[in-house]
C-alpha cells in the first residue's frame, strides 16, 4: 500500500530539478501522476517510464500495466494552455486530487538593468502560472471536495536576494496567494500550502556562479545544499498527511531563513 494511492496527480515542470523528484516521489507512494513540461520532453518520459517501472516493481500492484503516469505538453505560463493542460488531465483521469504548482524559472539582474521582459516572464510564469493552474484545478476539486494544491515559492521571496526583483516578487506573491485561496477554499475540504525551498542542487542554481555559490554555503546553518529529494518529502507530507494543514509555509532551507 502507498500514501497515495487512488490519487491523480499534477505537477508542473516535473521532466527535471524539484519537479521530477516530487514526480517521482508521489508516484513511489502511489499516485498517478500527469508530469507536465514544457522543453524537457526526453526528460519528463523518463520521469513517466520510473513511475510506470516503480508500479510494475510493486507486490501488490492488482495491473501491472496499468498506465501510472503521461507526459502532458503545455506552456503554464499561458493561460489556454495551463488551464487546456489541467481538463486533459482531468477528461483523462476523471478526478485531480494533488495539484503542485512547481514551475519556476529566473531571469536575475539588479533592477537598475532590468527589463519589463525580465520581469514579466518571471511574474507570467511564477506567478500568474499558479493563478491558471490553481483555478483550473480547483474545479474538480470543490466537486470532489477533496484537493491537495501545494505550490512552490523559495527563501528568495521571503528574504531578499540582489538581482531578484522579478524572482522575490513572484514567489513572495505565491505565498499571498496561498494564505487567500486556503481560507477561501477550505470549506471543501482543499488545503493550500507552500513548500518554500531554500538553495538546492538543480539546473536552477547550478546557474549562480561558483563563487556566489561558496558565499551562499557559508551562510546555510546546516552548511550544504538542499536535494531535490528533500523538497519532495516536504511536499509529500503535505499531500498525504497534513489533513488539518493549510495556509501554512514550510521552509526546506537548512536554517537559512528562520
Ligand atoms: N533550485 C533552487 O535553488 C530553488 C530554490 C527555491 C525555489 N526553487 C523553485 O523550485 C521550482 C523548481 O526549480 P528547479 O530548481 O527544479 O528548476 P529547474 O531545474 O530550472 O527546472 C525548472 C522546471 O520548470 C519548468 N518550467 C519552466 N518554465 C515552464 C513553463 N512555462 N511551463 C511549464 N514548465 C516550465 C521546466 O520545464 P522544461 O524543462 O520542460 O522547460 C523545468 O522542469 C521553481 O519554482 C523554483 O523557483 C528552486
Amino acid at each position: 500500500m502507498g500514501k497515495l494511492d487512488g490519487q491523480m496527480a499534477i505537477v508542473t515542470g516535473a521532466g527535471r530539478g524539484i519537479g521530477k523528484a516530487i514526480a517521482l516521489m508521489l508516484g513511489a507512494e502511489g499516485a498517478k501522476v500527469a508530469v507536465n513540461y514544457n522543453s524537457s520532453s526526453g526528460p519528463a518520459d523518463e520521469v513517466v517510464a520510473q513511475i510506470n517501472a516503480m508500479w510494475r516493481d510493486r507486490a501488490d500492484a492488482p495491473d501491472v500495466e496499468e498506465e501510472r503516469a503521461f507526459a502532458i505538453q503545455a506552456n503554464v505560463s499561458d493561460a489556454t494552455q495551463a488551464r487546456a493542460m489541467v481538463r486533459s488531465v482531468y477528461e483523462r483521469w476523471g478526478r485531480i486530487d494533488i495539484l503542485v504548482n512547481n514551475a519556476g524559472i529566473t531571469r536575475d539582474r539588479s533592477i537598475r538593468k532590468m527589463t519589463d521582459e525580465d520581469w514579466l516572464e518571471v511574474i507570467q510564469t511564477n506567478l500568474n502560472a499558479v493563478f491558471f493552474c490553481t483555478t483550473a484545478a480547483m474545479q474538480p476539486m470543490i466537486e470532489q471536495k477533496y484537493g491537495r494544491i501545494i505550490n512552490i515559492s523559495s527563501v528568495n521571496g521571503q528574504t531578499s536576494a540582489f538581482g531578484q526583483a522579478n524572482y522575490g516578487a513572484s514567489k513572495g506573491g505565491i505565498i499571498a496567494f496561498t494564505k487567500t485561496v486556503a481560507l477561501e477554499l477550505a470549506r471543501y475540504n482543499i488545503t493550500v500550502n507552500v513548500v518554500a525551498p531554500g538553495f538546492t542542487l538543480t539546473d536552477m542554481f547550478a546557474k549562480v556562479p561558483d563563487t556566489i555559490q561558496e558565499q551562499i554555503k557559508s551562510r546555510i546553518p546546516l552548511g550544504r545544499f538542499g536535494k531535490p529529494e528533500e523538497i519532495a518529502k516536504a511536499v509529500l507530507f503535505l499531500a498525504a498527511d497534513a489533513d488539518y494543514v493549510t495556509g501554512a509555509q514550510i521552509n526546506v532551507n537548512g536554517g537559512t531563513y528562520m
